[in-house]
């Protein structure tokens, strides 16, 4: 199947897409497409990333679990999915970009000119101190969310692995006051907000500590080892998970370039632990209908995935779709070859 064969899928509501590395939502159609066949209510999507599949789901009326370990990911996915009713009024919106006098100078000072200018960087601090005065859990997700899309919007292709201006080619997204990305950008969170009557849920844990209910159907998109990229999201969105974190419990490496902290660790980012990572991961939601996506260009190659799959499952069936990633690293341009792959979605039952 191509994905140029099937309809686009469109979301009845409006999901804030972003440019976030792995993001599915291009392979919606044909992963939907797939589960539709399937019969379940509920649902986790452990790695969620940027949401579009959680929110997908929730679109379809299952009771979503989202979770990934990034907390970036987390807040959108607690603002879009967990929330069905809360809203960030203009009243909330006028005390979040008000002069705080307590605001710290922390993004000031380590920021400025690596990936913003100096008034950008103020406005985020201010931005961030109001943030923490919020008492409404989900005011606060869907602040942090905003803020996060803010700033993956003025930056070239949503990164921070890189600073100054390389990739700057003018478009209005980059041109754009952080003020003016802020505020579009609680504008379509606002707009994403939807009540589907289920009990949604976020979390935010390494998938191996999660202790969340059991469900129908675990959807698994995994960080994927591959010759082309280090899959290393932490790298690539550390600014924003600082953010979210307040940068606190992490360690800046301030002789970086783009003062990024210490990477998670994540067990599947390495050839030698990705393996023994599935098989545990497996185990763990056996007693769920498995649904993994999964590439051609991946290490362990289809055929150990779907050996590991039936150490616990006796029915695996394997669907695929050619998709052409559009963003890479250095090493894996668009254009190349090497970004046309073959796009599983295995299902074990
Ligand atoms: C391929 S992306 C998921 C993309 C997502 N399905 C989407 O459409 O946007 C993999 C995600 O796994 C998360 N992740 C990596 N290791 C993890 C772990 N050990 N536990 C939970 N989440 C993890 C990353 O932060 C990243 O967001």
């Amino acid at each position: 199947m191509s994905l140029s064969d099937v309809a686009e899928l469109p979301f009845v509501h409006e999901f804030p897409a972003t440019k976030y590395m792995g993001s599915k939502s291009r392979l919606l159609p044909f992963i939907c497409g797939q589960l539709d066949k399937i019969p379940f209510e509920s649902v986790l999507d452990a790695f969620s990333g940027s949401g579009c599949v959680s929110y997908a789901l929730k679109e379809r009326g299952k009771a979503v679990i989202s979770n990934d370990f990034l907390s970036f990911c987390y807040y959108t996915a607690k603002a879009t999915v967990e929330n069905g009713v809360t809203l960030l009024s203009s009243t909330d919106v006028d005390f979040l970009t008000k002069k705080n006098r307590r605001a710290k100078d922390f993004i000031t000072k380590t920021y400025s000119g690596l990936f913003f200018g100096e008034a950008d960087c103020e406005f985020l601090d201010n931005l961030r101190a109001n943030i923490g005065q919020l008492q409404d859990g989900d005011k606060i997700a869907l602040a942090l969310a905003a803020a996060s899309r803010a700033c993956m919007k003025k930056r070239p292709r949503g990164l921070f692995t890189f600073t100054g201006r390389k990739g700057w080619d003018g478009r209005k997204d980059l041109k754009l006051t952080m003020r003016e990305q802020f505020l579009a950008a609680v504008d379509v969170f606002n707009k994403s907000v939807f009540d589907n009557h289920q009990e949604n849920k976020a979390f935010n844990c390494d998938v191996f500590a999660l202790d969340a209910p059991p469900v129908d159907l675990v959807y698994i998109d995994t960080p994927y080892v591959s010759p082309f990229s280090d899959c290393d999201y932490t790298r690539r969105y550390h600014f924003v998970e600082g953010f979210c974190r307040n940068w606190e419990g992490v360690e800046i490496m301030l002789n970086t370039k783009t003062k990024k902290f210490r990477s998670f660790e994540t067990a599947f980012s390495t050839k030698s632990t990705a393996e023994n990572s599935f098989q545990r991961l497996f185990s763990k939601f056996k007693d769920s209908v498995l649904a993994v996506s999964y590439s051609s260009n991946c290490i362990p190659d289809k055929k150990t995935m779907v050996g590991l799959l039936k150490e616990v499952k006796k029915d695996v069936r394997v669907f695929s779709a050619q998709h052409t990633y559009s963003h890479g690293n250095h090493q894996h341009k668009v254009g190349d070859n090497n970004n046309e792959v073959a796009e599983y979605l295995f299902i074990a039952q």
